[in-house]
């Protein structure tokens, strides 16, 4: 099959996107809005950028009905009437429905975390919690929001993140900073309402020796 995302609606190219880029890691992202109330809702559009400096980035789409979702109204420059500032928490299975439940849109200033049994932690650098249930969370700045086609429904928007300080939780991480993936036991996004585990994991060696891993 041979496909023009052109002559595509605007569903089956999203389809697409989410049946075929998988698996997908879940941010879940936390913020606070102007009047200092908290928002956490997953975001699985999400990708580490580069490490010098550290940066990530997350992707809220605009809503069909071309308004910007909470996480994204709330995580904006300050010259674009946010607050410049989000948390992204690492999904692990312990935590997972909870983290999808957060997905609810409710209304803007009502805040998932009560809705769902999720529990704040202070930050250390910016003023949004972190998700205490989460073992790393990567509180950022924000750098940049690129829009691929600024106020259309459902087209993307890219918020670029400084990562400004690491929470990892001492009971997954060693000395030498090697994060363990079994106690880590993060949760992935497949397409619809699909997930996946990372329990199942082997080692490839890089470039041409790979060709002879068993
Ligand atoms: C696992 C999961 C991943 C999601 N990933 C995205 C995403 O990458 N981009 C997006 O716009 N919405 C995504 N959503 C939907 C948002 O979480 C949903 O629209 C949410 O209500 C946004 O909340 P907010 O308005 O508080 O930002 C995802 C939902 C789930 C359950």
């Amino acid at each position: 099959m041979e496909l023009d995302p052109a002559a595509l609606s605007i569903p089956d190219r999203y389809k697409l996107l989410i049946g075929a880029i998988v698996p997908r890691p879940i941010a879940l992202v936390s913020t606070l809005d102007a009047q200092r109330r908290t928002n956490v809702a997953p975001f699985s559009f999400f990708a580490g950028v580069g490490s010098n400096p550290m940066t990530l980035l997350f992707c809220p789409a605009t809503s069909p009905d071309g308004s910007e979702k909470d996480s994204l109204a709330n995580s904006k420059p300050p010259a674009e009437g946010g607050t410049g500032e989000f948390v992204v928490n690492v999904v692990s299975d312990a935590f997972v429905r909870k983290a999808i439940a957060t997905s609810e849109p409710l209304p803007h200033g009502s805040s998932e975390f009560d809705a769902v049994g999720l529990t704040t932690a202070p930050s250390r650098v910016v003023r949004a919690p972190r998700v205490a249930e989460s073992l790393v969370a990567f509180e950022c700045r924000t750098l940049q929001v690129i829009r691929t086609n600024p106020g259309a429904p459902s087209s993307g928007n890219i918020v670029l993140g400084l990562v400004v300080h690491v929470y990892v939780s001492d009971t997954i991480i060693n000395a030498k900073l090697h994060v363990d993936p079994a106690a880590l036991d993060a949760v992935g996004r497949l397409g619809g309402m699909n997930y996946c585990h990372t329990r199942d994991r082997f080692d490839i060696p890089l470039g041409l020796a790979a060709l002879n891993a068993p």
